[in-house]
């Protein structure tokens, strides 16, 4: 009865609107990256439930994310306090999500951003003791690497390290196995055979990487799809990433172990030719196409 008089609000960074009308930046860290924390409080008769272990577990979430939320417990208790009684909610939920906040797109921190701290009501009626049918899945999460989901919180830990280490990428290895960087595919180069991981549960299908691979074996390279040890990645005559920002980038160092001579090897330098001529020619095909398809 007092649910359908309510109205669910919404509060960010201290101003409050109706849940409806509420808005985030699509630039927002939470949105493009999912590089956020959350929780879900349940709310009987007009009060928030076990408000104060749900908030000491948004504290953990921030410190193990690193998000350093600008409110205090104390304040966003009542905040959600405040929320519930303007929204004269008197059954349902409410849901606080903190997230790294609002800037230009790139994995690692950015720097002087204000987190987005957000709060919202939402009237909903649950069964006591439901029942519940159920089925078994494979634990997977998260072994869908080959999905370019946003889900990429790991990613941004991982290429943040890579910052603070005072290096340019991280590069995920699974025991000892190399899988892909935080941002990019990786490959190394032994004679003149080109090895990267296989794509699937933990390598994003790469755009870059799969032209590369097309373009290696024009240039006479042999290329096999499959897994190298990091020990094998040092010993290398030559390793590069790939992705769509860098093209192909020639790797160093690793670990603080030269990569080959510690200059760009022969085979990479070909591919990036070979991938820079590959570019031009199918820019120029498209606006040789494009210019056609004005004219006629
Ligand atoms: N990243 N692997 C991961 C985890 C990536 O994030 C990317 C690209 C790649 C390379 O894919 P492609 O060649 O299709 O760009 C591999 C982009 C550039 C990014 O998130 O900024």
């Amino acid at each position: 009865m007092l649910n359908r008089i309510m109205e669910e609000l919404c509060w960010i960074n201290g101003s409050v609107c109706p849940l409806s009308q509420a808005r985030i930046s699509v630039e927002d860290r939470g949105f493009v990256f999912a590089d956020g924390v959350y929780e879900v409080i349940r709310v009987y008769q007009g009060r928030g439930f076990a408000v104060k272990p749900h908030l000491q577990r948004l504290v953990r979430s921030c410190e193990g994310v690193e998000i350093s939320c600008p409110y205090s417990n104390q304040f966003i208790e009542k905040v959600i306090g405040d929320l519930v009684m303007q929204s004269r909610l008197q059954e349902g939920i409410v849901y606080v999500q903190v997230t790294r906040g609002v800037a230009p797109r790139g994995h690692a921190f950015p720097k002087d951003v204000t987190p987005t701290v957000m709060v919202y009501t939402r009237s909903m009626l649950f069964t006591r003791l439901a029942s519940q049918r159920v089925i078994s899945v494979t634990d997977d999460r998260w072994d869908r690497c080959w999905i370019k989901s946003i889900a990429l919180l790991p990613n941004v830990l991982a290429k943040q390290k890579a910052v603070r280490a005072g290096v340019d990428e991280a590069v995920f290895v699974d025991g000892d196995h190399v899988q892909e960087g935080a941002t990019s595919n990786v490959a190394i180069v032994r004679g003149q055979t080109l090895i990267t991981p296989p794509v699937g549960e933990k390598v994003l299908p790469g755009v870059t990487r799969q032209i590369l691979l097309e373009l290696a074996e024009e240039q006479g390279m042999d290329v096999l799809e499959q897994t190298f040890t990091v020990q094998e990645a040092y010993a290398a005559d030559e390793a590069f990433l790939a992705s769509t920002t860098r093209e192909v980038a020639w790797i160093s160092e690793w670990d603080g172990h030269q990569i080959g001579s510690g200059r760009c090897g022969k085979w990479t330098q070909r591919l990036s030719q070979a991938f820079e001529h590959y570019r031009d020619q199918s820019v120029s095909d498209f606006n040789d196409s494009s210019s056609s398809s004005r004219s006629a």
